[in-house]
């Protein structure tokens, strides 16, 4: 089973919430659904939010909704990730909302399998390669961003080592990306993210790759705790990329105009289910952080890896937009 799956109508979810340790699944029948979803990080990973959204408009489609008010809602779900925005503009404008979200969810594999090739040139054989949240199958509908440059690598071979940061206060790394990488059996570690900036200084660490949720003209929004693996790649001479399909990029807007989602302090005040600050202990919980682009050595998409200080130049040559 992917990420999801359309099925009779139906959108069927693997639940995230309670990996690694239950396999199960949320099942939406409408849109309402699929908000819930994504607000309560069921699916989440920009890409998977984006088809997920997707899904929801060709629901509240075969339900005789309201559509453009059907979009403002999914729209407002999360706020951080592009792909949502971009994936509930394409459905609204399409003649067929239910094909056009298939058609969606097969292009997505389809992008990742091209990162992923494109990203493997850039991994050496006996590479450790750092990640942090997870930027994998899960966070997409199959495959992978950054996870998916990790998996075509390992499948052509080359002997590489992956350490996942636990990527508190969620746990995507250790909940998520190791679960991922077990079940291939790609050799991978887990750490907690304060040990990361060690480890490069130990150069312990080749390579950094990472996903984002926005790609913007100045650098990328990503996982709370990006900015601090980037300062620490920077400072360590160690190579820094960002894995993104060119939905993610929303390159006229600065990231510093990108709006920064503020999760429930709940995710900070308990770990495992146990209270672990006093009572009362005010919160700061922000679920993203910026990348600006001179920390940033390439960001790989499925079009060829770019320098992200040469977008324009880019974008020409695509003639995207
Ligand atoms: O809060 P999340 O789990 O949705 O955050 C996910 C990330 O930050 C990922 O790195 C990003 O969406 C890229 S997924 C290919």
């Amino acid at each position: 089973m992917k990420t999801m799956e359309w099925k009779d109508n139906k959108l069927i979810l693997v639940d995230q919430r309670k990996l690694p340790d239950k396999l199960s699944y949320f099942v939406c029948d409408n849109y309402n659904d699929v908000i819930v979803a994504i607000k309560t990080m069921v699916v989440r990973g920009a890409p998977a939010i984006g088809v997920a959204a997707a899904f929801g408009v060709a629901l509240a489609q075969l339900d005789g909704e309201n559509m453009r008010k059907v979009a403002e809602e999914i729209k407002a779900s999360r706020p951080t990730a592009v792909n949502l925005f971009w994936a509930v503009d394409r459905v609204l404008a399409s003649d067929n909302p239910v094909d056009e979200a298939i058609a969606m969810y097969h292009e997505d594999i389809d992008t990742n399998l091209a990162i992923g090739r494109n990203g493997a040139e850039i991994i050496s054989d006996g590479d450790t390669i750092l990640t942090h949240c997870n930027a994998g199958a899960l966070a997409c509908v199959d495959y992978g961003t950054a996870l998916g440059v990790v998996r075509s690598a390992f499948h052509q071979d080359k002997k590489i080592n992956v350490i996942c940061d636990e990527t508190r206060p969620v746990g995507q790394g250790a909940r998520l990306s190791v679960w991922e990488l077990q079940q291939e059996n790609i050799p991978v570690k887990l750490i907690p993210d304060v040990a990361a900036g060690y480890l490069m200084q130990q150069g312990k660490i080749n390579k950094v790759v990472i996903g984002a949720d926005r790609v913007a003209k100045d650098g990328i929004v990503n996982k709370i705790g990006s900015l601090m693996v980037a300062l620490s790649a920077n400072r360590f001479h160690v190579p820094f990329y960002v894995a993104a399909p060119l939905s993610t990029f929303d390159h006229e807007i600065s990231i510093y105009d990108t709006e920064i989602e503020e999760r429930n302090p709940e995710e900070v005040l308990y770990y495992g289910g146990c209270r672990i600050a006093p009572k009362g202990t005010e919160v700061i919980n922000p679920a993203f952080d910026i990348v600006p682009s001179d920390l940033i050595t390439g960001i790989i998409t499925e079009k060829g890896i770019i320098d992200p200080n040469k977008f324009q130049d880019f974008f020409q040559k695509l003639k995207y937009k």
